[in-house]
């Protein structure tokens, strides 16, 4: 995969943190990794990959996603970087979980999931799109992770498929409510910007990264963040128009929600 810039959100840790990790070291890695973060005080483990790679240059920006004014300052900085040559690749990353069921749930809690997990993905795209437009108007390619994408981070628990008829007559007490909403509404919005943006040259995808050992995931998940983030790495560079606006597996297979809706 030959990408020369790329951006990185919620990139202080988990899956974020070994996008970051994992770029840096393909045979021909990025230019440039805009790896982006909350808290100047959890930036120590982007800082030590920092100095482990000369051949790109991993710049650290501030950005929360529900917040508008640090998207507007991430996008200045970025663009002021990369100039005409834009952006490659978005990897909308940054999410937020929390277990509540319907009994527990509350009007502060759905949004909370919904700023964070659906209108910040959508508003960083948003203000990306000129970046993304650039890099497009640069290669004549199809669709393209290489030409220009968005990756958004979408979860299995967002499908509505998944959770088919059985298990609505066998389970009582459906978790994490807010978080499975808010990601069924990413997939729905990504869907739609993906009709939108297909004329500029930018693929757009929403893929599972499966249950992954991360502070969201839990010590008990099945994959090693290592492995998730590789096997999407390798995913990557063979998306195509045929993807476009679909909800993949890591491996790149659609997803049960795909024309339906799918935190795995
Ligand atoms: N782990 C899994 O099993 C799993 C399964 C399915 C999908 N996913 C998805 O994968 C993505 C990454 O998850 P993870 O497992 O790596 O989670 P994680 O370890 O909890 O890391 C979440 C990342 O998102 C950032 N973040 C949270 N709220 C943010 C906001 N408002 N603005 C900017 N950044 C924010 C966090 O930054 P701070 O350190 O500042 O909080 C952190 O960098 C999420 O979208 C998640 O829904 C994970």
């Amino acid at each position: 995969m030959e990408v020369e810039n790329v951006l990185v959100t919620g990139a202080n840790r988990g899956i974020g943190l070994e996008f970051v990790r994992q770029l840096i070291k393909l045979p021909k890695p990025p230019r440039y990794v805009f790896a982006t973060y909350r808290d100047e005080n959890t930036t120590e483990a982007l800082e030590k990959i920092i100095d482990t790679t000369k051949r790109t240059q991993i710049q650290l920006v501030k950005m929360d996603v529900r917040k508008r004014n640090e998207i507007e300052t991430a996008r200045k900085v970025i663009e002021d970087i990369v100039g005409d040559e834009g952006l490659n690749l978005l990897i909308n990353n940054a999410g937020a979980f929390r277990w509540l069921g319907f009994s527990e749930i509350t009007e502060e809690d759905l949004v909370f999931h919904f700023s964070t997990n659906t209108v910040g993905p959508i508003m960083v795209l948003k203000e990306m799109l000129p970046l993304l437009q650039k890099s497009a108007a640069r290669k004549a390619s199809s669709l393209s992770v290489c030409r220009a994408a968005v990756v958004n981070i979408s979860a299995l628990l967002g499908s509505i498929t998944e959770l088919n008829g059985q298990q609505v007559m066998i389970s009582h007490n459906i978790k994490a409510m807010s978080y499975r909403i808010s990601k069924a509404a990413l997939n729905m919005a990504m869907r739609a910007i993906a009709c939108t943006v297909k004329d500029q040259g930018i693929l757009v995808v929403n893929i599972t990264p499966g249950w992954v050992k991360t502070d969201m995931g839990s010590e008990r998940a099945q994959l090693e963040v290592a492995d998730s983030v590789s096997t999407m790495l390798r995913t990557f560079p063979l998306l195509n128009e045929s993807h476009h606006g679909a909800f993949l597996d890591r491996n790149g297979k659609w997803s049960k929600m795909s024309t339906q809706a799918s935190t795995q």
